[in-house]
């Protein structure tokens, strides 16, 4: 048996979790910051940054707790290296190193965005090794990537977002209609009492074969309408129109992955993750209309946890040809912006 701690602190979730052999969740401990960022409408960096110094030691020792195991237990350190807020990133990691030098214990780094993937493979039944090679999509705030997985640490992106992420336009519509951040739950929830035919959408990146995915025109789309119905909306109003854009949000997606799967027949499966993967609409689409078997996570391993974390870092550590890598800490945070001198 392998134990891994992993430790996530790339945006405004401060997690530690107890994974073994990348499977069996003992622990997954998640403080969330939502309410310190809630009135301004999306995350404030320096606060997200602070907020994960105050906290990031209660997180690890809880984790340890609840799952029972001393600090002695544990074969290696599992950490988000990146793509994340660089500040918030470098609380996690300056933590995560100071840790595994005083403990002597491996040190990974992680791919936040190729983790949530793994968080769709936590605790389901199948043998996760039968389901390559699989179409994996992670659908959150930042990302809207596609990856074709030919094993649990090849990501070969097929498709991404060319502006907005899809989540990210949940959020900006959310706030166009003075909901409350994040975006995506208040408008599922109003979603379910509109009708999605009531308004008319623009169908975006109809082109067949073109895979990437957009939403900037259809946030541009619902600015224009909201100006079209200014001042407060009925409770009707707004539920159809939430309804109609987030039909087409999830639309978008589905065709894409239909399309993506019907390119790779040897595919024996398909990934589904991140934050919007716990739409409910979403589930039932991919239900109807993908004919592959398809994997949503659990509704607690769909946005940031750092279960993923371990789960990915123990698939690294077990397949890295010279483990002796991972006793290395001359690496360095990334972030979503890459600065270049030239
Ligand atoms: O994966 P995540 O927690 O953080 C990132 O790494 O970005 O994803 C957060 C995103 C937010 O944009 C949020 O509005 C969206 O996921 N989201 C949803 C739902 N729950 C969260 N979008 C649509 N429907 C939901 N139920
Ligand atoms: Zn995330």
């Amino acid at each position: 048996m392998t134990l891994v701690l992993g430790i996530e602190s790339s945006c405004d979730e401060t997690a530690a979790a107890l994974v073994e052999d990348g499977r069996i969740v003992h622990s997954s401990i998640i403080a969330t910051q939502i309410d310190l960022h809630q009135k301004f409408g999306g995350v404030v960096p320096e606060i997200a940054a602070r907020a994960h110094l105050q906290l990031i030691d209660k997180v690890v020792d809880e984790a340890l707790e609840k799952a029972g195991f001393g600090l002695d237990a544990v074969d290696a350190i599992a950490v988000t290296q990146g793509p994340g807020l660089i500040g918030a990133l470098l609380v996690g990691i300056s933590y995560a190193k100071g840790l595994a030098l005083a403990s002597a214990k491996p040190l990974i780094p992680v791919n936040h965005v190729e983790a949530h993937v793994h968080g769709a493979m936590l605790g389901i039944d199948a043998d996760p090794e039968t389901l390559y090679p699989s179409i994996a999509l992670v659908v959150s705030g930042g990302h809207t990537n596609v990856y074709l997985m030919r094993e649990a640490t090849s990501f070969e992106l097929l498709a991404y977002s060319i502006d907005d992420a899809c989540g990210e336009s949940f959020d900006k519509v959310a706030k166009l209609f003075g909901l409350a951040y994040p975006g995506g739950p208040a408008i599922e929830r109003l979603a379910r009492g509109g009708k999605p035919d009531s308004f008319a959408m623009p169908r975006m990146m109809e082109q067949k074969n073109k895979l990437v995915f957009s939403y900037s025109g259809l946030k541009t789309y619902m600015v224009n309408l909201r100006q079209r119905y200014p001042g407060s909306l009925s409770e009707e109003t707004l539920q159809d129109l939430c309804a109609a854009f987030q039909e087409e949000a999830l639309g978008q997606l589905i065709r894409k992955l239909a399309l993506i799967v019907q390119a790779h027949p040897e595919v024996r499966s398909l990934l589904i993750a991140g934050g919007v993967a716990a739409n409910l609409r979403f589930r039932e689409l991919a239900d109807k209309h993908l004919r592959v078997p398809t994997y949503f996570p659990q509704l607690r391993y769909c946005s940031d946890n750092a279960a993923m974390i371990a789960a990915l870092g123990f698939h690294q550590l077990a397949k890295a040809k010279d483990p002796g890598v991972f006793s290395r800490l001359d690496w360095d945070a990334f972030s979503r912006y890459q600065f270049t001198s030239s």
